[in-house]
């Protein structure tokens, strides 16, 4: 399988500190820094959208792997690619025309990514899977951090590897120490994690830890 890459949820960080707090995590370790996006409608939550991008990518050139939460993913493509988003990952469940987004996401210079609710199954993303970058198996319910881990659907990660050995299986929501083991035997290999990494006394170890664990 593909090599880890961690990717802080800055959801756990402070906003109103929000560049820093990027700069924090690269220096601990971070491969990507996941930003997430909730519009009150697909999600009961409301965060950021691509002015705050914008303005981040003024003080990083980190990979940006945003993760919409909302309706309609298709009316923000311009924007976020105009805020420097390096991949836009949209939510199967939000629109029906799935690969006309793929096709616009990348006519737009960014990485596209499809993600699953965890109750949606993965019969619906197998065939879609081998045309994105990156694959996103919700292991919570979206709209929310500090959630628990749902481990039944590692079971879509593992059907997921078992068709795509090369693909970028990312898993979000509830990861920390005590199911990271069950994550990467299940075959995934980009680690989001908000709470576990923000809440840590020493961030650094634990996306070591994590990292450590994915790729032994
Ligand atoms: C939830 C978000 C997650 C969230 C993860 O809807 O997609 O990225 O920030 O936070 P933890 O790791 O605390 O579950
Ligand atoms: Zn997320």
């Amino acid at each position: 399988m593909p090599s880890a890459k961690i990717a802080p949820s800055l959801l756990s960080g402070d906003f109103a500190n929000l560049a820093n707090e990027c700069q924090r995590m690269l220096k601990d370790g971070a491969d990507y820094l996941h930003m997430d996006v909730m519009d009150g409608h697909f999600v009961p939550n409301l965060t950021i959208g691509a002015p705050v991008i914008k303005s981040l990518r003024k003080h990083t050139d980190a990979f940006l792997d945003c993760h919409l939460m909302v309706a309609e993913p298709e009316r923000w493509v311009d924007d976020f690619a105009a805020a420097g988003t390096n991949l836009f990952m949209f939510h199967y469940e939000a629109t029906k025309h799935h690969e006309a987004l793929i096709e616009r996401i990348r006519n737009h210079g960014m990485k596209a990514g499809i993600a699953i609710k965890p109750k949606t199954p993965v019969d619906a993303i197998l065939s879609l899977a081998g045309q994105v970058d990156m694959v996103l198996v919700m292991t919570v319910e979206p709209g929310f951090g500090g959630q628990k881990f749902m481990v039944d659907c590692l079971s879509k990660v593992r059907a997921l590897r078992q068709a795509y050995p090369d693909l970028d299986i990312e898993v979000d929501g509830g990861l920390d120490l005590t199911n990271i083991d069950e994550a990467a035997e299940a075959g995934a290999n980009v680690i989001v994690a908000g709470t576990s990494i923000f809440k840590a006394d020493k961030p650094a170890e634990v996306i070591a830890t994590f990292r450590n664990t994915i790729n032994a």
